[in-house]
């Protein structure tokens, strides 16, 4: 698959059709070969099967039975769910929405092992169904600590704080596991602004609170934040000295303000209350 994608980079789907939109897509994506003529393809944005003609996909759509992602509903607050989808269990959804996300993502090599990853499906609902709005996902088990393998936010649906919900909802899992974790790299341009942006405004406004009094190892156990993430991101905000060996956390009030009005809005929160999960074993 690998060798495939090496050889015809060039994009073969131009546009998707999902749910209510018609989106142009970005990059090239390894579907099937018999797709590989297709410009359009249809999509159902409850169980992700996709199709060459729209005819197929309104046959497809009278009698598909999901409304909502397969899998677990393990938060909803409002209108927004999120849902766990083991890989394993539901094998194609897995594969179909690493075609789709893989038309939206540059220099990630997908996982097409799905077995080993479990999905988180974030939704709008409404009387029609649960409409997936974005999703990351992330390995079952990971040496490397990384705790997000793949975030992606639908093109409609970017720039709302949809983003930092999922990089914060990645970081709830990991404070219940009672591990740190950070993102599996590369980060594309856009991940790395949406975690600079996230990083930064969590971190912040727990200094603020604690007057700076707080070691970067303090942070990482609050936050579930890596040192590492911790420590590029005060030293891009030029809050850390180095002292005797040792980095420290040097920060004036009011530059702490200075920074915290640049960082921008806060993403949708988390509410944690509803958060319904307990971690994979
Ligand atoms: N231009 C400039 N800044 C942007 C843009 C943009 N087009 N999009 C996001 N940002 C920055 C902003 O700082 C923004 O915060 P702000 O709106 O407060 O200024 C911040 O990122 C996050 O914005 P959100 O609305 O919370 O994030 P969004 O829902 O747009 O999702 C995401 C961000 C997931 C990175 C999205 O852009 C996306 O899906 N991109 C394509 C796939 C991708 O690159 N994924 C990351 C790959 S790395 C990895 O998977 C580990
Ligand atoms: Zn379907």
């Amino acid at each position: 698959l690998r060798e495939h994608e090496e050889f015809t980079k060039v994009k073969n789907i131009a546009t998707i059709e999902l749910g209510r939109y018609g989106i142009e897509t970005w990059y090239f994506s390894p579907f099937p070969p018999e797709y590989n003529d297709c410009v359009k393809l249809y999509f159902c944005e409850f169980c992700l099967n996709f199709m060459k003609r729209k005819e197929q996909l309104q046959r497809h759509m009278r009698k598909c039975d999901l409304k909502h992602p397969p899998g677990d509903e393990i938060y909803r607050s409002g209108t927004l769910s999120m849902f766990e989808v083991d890989g394993k269990k539901n094998k194609v959804y897995g594969h179909n929405l690493c075609y789709l996300a893989k038309l939206f993502l540059d220099h990630k090599t997908l996982y097409y092992d799905v077995d080993l990853f479990l999905f988180y499906i974030l939704c709008e609902c409404d009387d029609r169904g649960c409409h997936m709005v974005g999703y990351f996902s992330k390995e079952k088990h990971s040496e490397e600590s990384y705790n997000l393998a793949c975030i992606l936010t639908l093109p409609p649906y970017q720039r709302k704080g949809y983003g930092k919900f999922l990089i914060a909802f990645s970081y709830e899992l990991s404070k219940k596991e009672g591990k740190v974790g950070t993102p599996e790299r590369p980060l594309s341009d856009l991940g790395l602004l949406s975690y600079r942006g996230y990083w930064t405004r969590v971190l912040l406004e727990i200094l603020k609170k604690h007057k700076s009094n707080v070691a970067i190892k303090g942070l990482s156990d609050m936050t579930a934040i890596k040192s590492d993430d911790i420590l590029t991101t005060l030293q891009g905000l030029d809050l850390i000295q180095y002292r005797k060996g040792q980095h420290v956390i040097c920060a004036d009030p009011k530059v702490l303000d200075r920074h915290l009005k640049a960082a921008g809005r806060g993403g949708l929160d988390v509410d944690v209350s509803k958060l319904i999960w307990t971690p994979y074993k």
